[in-house]
């Protein structure tokens, strides 16, 4: 089992791939009922999209990647790794360690993920304390660049404000720079512009666009939006009743020949399409896919 040293030095490793194999969420019990079936799927240093209805499985499959799955979900899968690193067999105290270090997550709502009881600057020093031995000042001067470099005004003032003082939009900034102090090779943003106005959720994915590029991280986006995800990804999952159904590079979103992402591309809301009846999935037609597709696999 890797110690803190071991995992700290796996982070200079280039080339890492983050590899899931029959990824499997569920509820254990006598009768028990599985949420995320069996996913696989790999992600290197590049943008991918995990979409899908909401209730399809996307958050828990991130969750499960954190090390985070809520109470009383359980997780199997025959491979789950970070570069050499094997996450099966991470204890608590090495989950933490990675945790914020190599991979980090930005949620859907930043008014329930920030702690209204402290100030900003506390907040974003807070992986600087618990997994760096920079000293007070250099951490105070790290957490400056970072709110600067998620283009927050006035960052010394900032430090001394609380999350209720900020919009939707600064909140959303203040986790980012959370979640990048320590320089994670990979970020999982969980529908991070869902709970923003429209003009904020373009300013806020650029941002997002641009630190992934200059820090050379690998994404994992979580959207429902498949316009902006086909121009802003290079990979798309497709994610249905916790199965995924579908692989495609995002840009040919347009030309899917899977019947499911199809629909979700035809159903997407945009400007062409508004007043209009959009289409509805065809659920039978989906189940019969699901069926065929599960007898191919058999031996
Ligand atoms: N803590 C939990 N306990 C039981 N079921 C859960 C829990 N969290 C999520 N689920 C169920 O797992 C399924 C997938 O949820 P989720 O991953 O949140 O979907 P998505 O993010 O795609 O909307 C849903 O059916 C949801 O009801
Ligand atoms: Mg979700």
């Amino acid at each position: 089992m890797a110690n803190d040293f071991e995992l700290n030095q796996q982070k200079t490793v280039h080339n890492d791939v983050l590899v899931a194999k029959d990824l499997t969420v569920y509820l254990p019990g006598p009768h028990p009922v599985e949420l995320v079936k069996s996913l696989s799927f790999s992600v290197g240093k590049e943008r991918v999209a995990m979409v899908g209805e909401s209730g399809s499985g996307k958050s828990l499959t991130a969750r499960a990647l954190m090390g985070l799955l809520p109470h009383p979900c359980a997780l199997r899968a025959s491979q789950l790794t970070l570069g050499e690193q094997d996450l099966l067999t991470l204890n608590e105290r090495q989950w933490n360690q990675l945790r914020g270090n190599r991979v980090s997550m930005v949620m859907q709502d930043p008014k329930h993920a920030l702690n209204p009881a402290r100030p900003i600057g506390w907040q974003v020093e807070e992986p600087l304390r618990l997994h760096t031995r920079l000293g007070r000042k250099a951490r105070q001067e790290k957490v400056l660049d970072m709110l600067n470099a998620v283009g927050l005004p006035d960052p010394k003032r900032l430090c001394g404000q609380y999350p209720h003082q900020l919009s939707g939009g600064m909140g959303q900034r203040v986790m980012l720079a959370i979640a990048l102090i320590n320089d994670p090779q990979w970020l999982i943003a969980d529908e991070p512009t869902s709970a923003l106005d429209f003009d904020m959720r373009e300013q806020v994915l650029a941002l997002i666009e641009r630190l992934v590029e200059q820090r050379n991280m690998g994404l994992i986006l979580i959207s429902h939006d498949l316009q902006q995800v086909s121009h802003f990804c290079e990979r798309v999952l497709v994610m249905y009743k916790g199965d995924l159904l579908d692989e495609l590079p995002a840009d040919q979103l347009a030309h899917a020949t899977h019947p499911y992402t199809q629909t979700l591309w035809s159903c997407r809301p945009s400007k062409a399409t508004h007043g209009e009846r959009l289409p509805v999935l065809d659920r039978a037609l989906l189940a019969s896919l699901k069926h065929a597709s599960s007898q191919e696999s058999q031996p």
